[in-house]
């Protein structure tokens, strides 16, 4: 489905943000041919070393293998004609805008209001213009920056208002793993409609 959203061309050069088994990516790298490219980025390097042995086992030995935030993108080897996120992001960052082509493609899953989307952007007019969206769902991405989720100590004195403490801003990777509080998700749903913006704010 996000394949079909990105739209690949023979001779695309591509990023991929999160590596993991490089199978995606050697899928992108059908789909681009030999005069195309393929980069694939992630931030665990057990992750990146076992991609680049089963692309090269497989292959498809071209097809760059790099270890790092995918957040920064991949200077080196941009710009690209089509990204490729397959993890959630926290927000789009400037990299991402910064190494596409004009005319290029993002594809990337967002999260809001409790839902995962994959949202396909053509880059015009120096700006992302989302052209398609797609249920979806992808594990968040992982940062040690000081992007990510706000979280909030909740505790709801009536349907519309509340009390928010202790304000952090913590990977919500962690958070789902060890925390006992609800998710944010369930905060929101107190709110039928916007968060009022007093107290009660999330
Ligand atoms: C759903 S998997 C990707 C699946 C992959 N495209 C495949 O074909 O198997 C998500 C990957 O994103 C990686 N990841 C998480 N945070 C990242 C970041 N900041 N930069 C790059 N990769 C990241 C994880 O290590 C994980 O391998």
């Amino acid at each position: 489905m996000m394949l079909g959203q990105l739209d690949v061309r023979p001779g695309d050069h591509v990023l991929e943000i999160g590596a993991g088994t490089g199978y995606n990516a050697a899928l992108v790298a059908e789909l681009v041919g030999p005069q195309g490219s393929v980069t694939t980025i992630d931030i665990d390097p057990e992750i990146t070393a076992h991609a680049r042995r089963a692309l090269d086992a497989s292959g498809y030995s071209r097809t760059h293998v790099i270890t790092g935030d995918g957040a920064l993108g991949a200077p080196g080897h941009a710009p690209f004609t089509r990204i490729i996120v397959t993890v959630g992001p926290w927000d789009l960052p400037p990299a991402w805008h910064d190494q596409l082509t004009p005319g290029g493609r993002l594809v990337v899953p967002l999260h809001w209001r409790g839902q995962a989307r994959s949202v396909a952007f053509v880059h015009e007019d120096g700006i992302l213009r989302a052209s398609d969206s797609q249920l979806c769902g992808f594990i968040p991405m992982i940062n040690e920056g000081q992007d990510g989720e706000r979280t909030v100590r909740w505790t709801p004195t009536s349907p519309f208002t509340g009390t928010a403490t202790s304000p952090s801003i913590r990977p919500r990777y962690r958070e789902s793993s060890r925390s006992p509080e609800p998710p944010c998700g369930q905060a929101q749903r107190l709110f039928p409609t916007n968060p009022p913006t007093a107290s009660g704010s999330v």
